[in-house]
């Protein structure tokens, strides 16, 4: 396995040597026209301000502060997050939130729609009146609303070719994970089960999805939920939980599985798979060489490992954000959400594979 350091720069003098070559078959044409993100708190950029009783929202200080003119706009980070820097990548702007698109017609939906709510789970176990959050069926169900606007705005083809040359991109997980390791109740359903259900529940929603017209799939695993500052502070040790993480590593295997099994049952489909676990495991067991100082507390909240209490107006808050990896108890800094995006954009098989996104924009 190629040295996190050696990747870092053999991936610069790539860029340098051989991109501006290539670079010039890849353009317009070939450049997706949209982007619609499924998923959680990791790249949800404001649709939880939209829910009156959802107590998962980051649409207060700190959150933001790094975001241009400093606003909190209802993502989980100090300033971009994991979707914005994907639509970056691909020269789009960030997917507006389903939610802030009110009763809109087709053009709106032009250049993808951010489906993805804090707290949303493949299974919904906690949140069974979905007051909380937008959990992954319901998403599906939005997708479909805005796919019908589209072919109303494009005609049939038009939406079609549309959506085959667009990118569609899956967080789920986490919350499922994080809901298991909180409940006793849970764990009365057998681990293997649990994991087999979420796999099973998310290949449906998937494939619903391709059915109305998605072909290309950016789906990343799951990062070392374990590793997080919330789940530091339950080991008296202050190391990373083992259970969550086994539980982790379980469910990403589920999910490169089930990624196969689809490819092979639905003729067009195309994916890229995120490695999220190897590539943060990475930024935590060497973290200089990829420009951190602090991996284990959070930058923003209060107490032990600053995870006792969350990110809000009253917490403390860090400096030195840039060289923290985490901004809360659960989600990445600005800085380690955008490194975590070069990547899988960039990076080779084992951290995005079969192909990176890069080349699966390309298709
Ligand atoms: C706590 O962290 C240590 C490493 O510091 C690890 O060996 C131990 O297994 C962890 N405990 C739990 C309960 O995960
Ligand atoms: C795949 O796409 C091609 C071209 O659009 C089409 O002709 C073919 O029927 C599709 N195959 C499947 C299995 O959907």
């Amino acid at each position: 396995m190629l040295h996190m350091a050696d990747y870092v720069h053999a991936r610069m003098i790539l860029s340098l040597l051989v991109f501006p070559i290539f670079q010039a078959s890849w353009s317009q044409g070939q450049a997706v026209p949209a982007i619609f993100v499924f998923g959680d708190s990791f790249v949800d950029v404001g649709n939880n301000n939209y829910l009156p009783l959802s107590l998962a929202k980051a649409n207060f200080p700190h959150n933001g502060i790094d975001f241009p003119a400093h606003i909190a706009t209802g993502r989980f980070s100090n300033g971009k997050n994991i979707a914005d820097f994907i639509a970056e990548k691909v020269g789009l702007p960030s997917s507006p939130p389903y939610l802030s698109l009110g009763s809109a017609s087709g053009v709106s939906y032009l250049t993808g729609v951010n489906f993805a709510s804090g707290g949303a789970g493949i299974l919904n176990p906690k949140n069974p009146l979905d007051t909380q959050s937008v959990p992954l069926c319901k998403q599906v169900q939005q997708y479909l609303e805005v796919q019908q606007g589209l072919t109303q705005h494009l005609g049939s083809s038009g939406a079609q070719k549309h959506l085959s040359k667009s990118l569609f991109f899956i967080s789920f997980g986490s919350n499922d994970i994080l809901a298991y390791s909180g409940s006793s109740d849970l764990r009365m359903t057998p681990l293997q089960e649990y994991v087999a259900q979420m796999a099973t529940t998310l290949k449906a929603q998937l494939k619903t999805i391709y059915v109305h017209g998605a072909r290309k799939f950016v789906v990343v695993g799951l990062p070392p939920i374990g590793c997080c500052p919330s789940q530091r502070i339950t080991n008296t040790t202050r190391g990373c939980r083992d259970d969550s993480n086994t539980w982790t590593l379980l469910f990403n295997d589920a999910l490169a599985s089930l990624l196969q099994e689809l490819k092979s049952e639905l003729g067009n489909m195309t994916y890229s798979y995120g490695h999220s676990y190897p590539i943060v495991k990475s930024f935590i067991e060497n973290p200089a060489a990829h420009g951190f100082r602090e991996v284990k507390a959070a930058c923003c909240g209060l107490g032990d490992l600053n995870a006792q209490i969350a990110c809000l107006p009253v917490s403390q808050h860090c400096s030195n954000r840039g060289d923290h990896l985490f901004w809360d108890l659960f989600h990445p800094t600005e800085a380690a959400a955008g490194l975590y995006v070069d990547y899988i954009y960039d990076g080779p098989s084992q951290y995005a594979s079969p192909i990176n996104v890069r080349q699966l924009t390309a298709i």
